[in-house]
């Protein structure tokens, strides 16, 4: 068993620490407080390969696995966590379409992704009745001569305004699951419109909108596996997904104990650095260990699927772990900063609005609690 990273991720990981280091973490502050979505840093993260990371390089990824794409993610989110949600879904989308897009699909949308052309990739399958129970969607696709038409509304689709292709669920049969079927659509296609953007407590700077689809025609060829395989195709899509998130979970906390540590070391009460209190110290030696569990659990998670070994569970372990442990971790190093955590001078502010929706988006904590529960009793 090997836990060191091989030469190729160790290199992913430090070009994304240095570009998180040098560009991101000092812009995080203004992007947030301008809810500036940050459209030059993501043609920068595309030349850098940050957006196909576990894409394959005849498509323009970096073809450098899973693994190494969760080192990136935690890196990227290190220095600001809403350009790591538009690269965790641009990632995703990206994957999605290498895996289930015939060759035509591949070549028309990935490269477009992975070299920045398109600023980001969009995920649309919530809707506002439709969160954890995707399975009841309202919209639907009728098919039509040479195509289909869409018509419905979607929520909470990051980079929704921005995106040069969003993968649409739609409804092309009957109730449930298996009606569901998934679309590629492009930006400024017809009939597509992106709402207003939403005023989030925390992930300022990524673009979160509702999508309506009026009579949005799409051709044939939009159609993303068969009719039918919508909803298997998003569940393998929000497995690989969950890494991501998890990893970006890992990067907010990983951020905000170093900048508690920190504190400790310098802010002085009683005579002495706050660091050399218990009171300070115990939550410092939590958090690191609770960090390393999650990590451990979210490289797992991204080993199995880089081996091609299941791992729907594993995600689904590593998402809530890891999502969990970084709130708590995150409100900890809040209070060690104390009423200096409260105000904006600080980054711990933005870190704790920042990392409260990693447990809520890409499935909440109980919808992970259910996937991992499900495959226990099925033994
Ligand atoms: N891989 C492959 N197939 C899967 C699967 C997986 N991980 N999970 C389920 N399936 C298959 C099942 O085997 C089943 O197949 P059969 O019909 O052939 O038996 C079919 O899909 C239906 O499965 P279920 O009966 O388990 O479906 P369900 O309706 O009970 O839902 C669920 C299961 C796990 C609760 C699922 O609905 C779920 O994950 N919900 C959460 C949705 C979610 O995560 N949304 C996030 C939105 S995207 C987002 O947040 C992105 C962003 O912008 C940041």
């Amino acid at each position: 068993m090997h836990i060191e990273p091989t030469e190729t991720q160790a290199l992913v990981a430090k070009t994304a620490r240095d570009y998180a280091e040098r560009t991101l973490k000092p812009l995080a502050a203004t992007l947030d407080r301008e809810e500036r979505f940050p459209l030059a840093q993501l043609r920068e993260l595309a030349d850098l390969g940050m957006m196909g990371v576990n894409v394959p390089a005849e498509l323009g990824g970096a073809e450098a696995g899973a693994v190494a794409y969760s080192l990136a993610m935690t890196e990227i989110a290190r220095g600001c966590a809403s350009t790591a949600v538009t690269m965790a879904v641009t990632n995703m989308v990206a994957e999605v379409i290498t895996r289930f897009g015939t060759e035509a699909q591949r070549e028309r949308h990935v490269p477009k992704i992975t070299s920045g052309d398109y600023v980001a990739g969009a995920f649309a399958l919530s809707e506002p009745e439709a969160g954890s129970d995707p399975g009841s969607m309202r919209t639907t696709a009728e098919k039509v001569p040479g195509g289909y038409v869409l018509r419905g509304q979607k929520q909470w689709i990051t980079s929704g305004a921005h995106a040069g292709v969003v993968v649409v669920w739609a409804r092309t049969g009957g109730p449930g699951t298996k009606g569901l079927s998934a679309f590629l659509v492009e930006g400024g296609t017809p009939g597509m419109k992106a709402g207003k953007h939403e005023d989030k407590l925390g992930l300022r700077a990524s673009n979160t909108v509702p999508i309506t689809f009026d009579d949005c025609a799409v051709t044939e060829d939009a159609l993303l596996g068969g009719e039918g395989g919508g909803f298997k195709i998003a569940m393998m899509a929000l497995d690989g997904g969950r890494i991501g998130i998890a990893s970006q979970a890992l990067g907010i906390a990983t951020a905000a104990l170093d900048e508690a540590a920190d504190y400790a070391r310098n802010r002085k009460q009683f005579g002495k650095p706050i660091g050399d209190f218990q009171g300070v110290k115990w939550p410092l030696a939590d958090s690191r260990t609770e960090l390393d569990a999650a990590r451990l659990l979210a490289l797992r998670a991204a080993w199995l699927k880089q081996e091609g070994r299941p791992f729907s569970r594993e995600a689904a372990m590593a998402k809530l772990f890891s999502s969990e442990a970084a709130n708590r971790i995150v409100s900890r190093c809040l209070q060690i900063h104390g009423g200096y955590g409260y105000v904006r001078d600080f980054a711990i502010e933005r870190h704790y609005r920042d990392v409260r929706v990693t447990t809520i988006y890409e499935g909440t904590s109980e919808i992970q609690r259910t996937v991992i529960a499900r495959a226990e009793l099925r033994g």
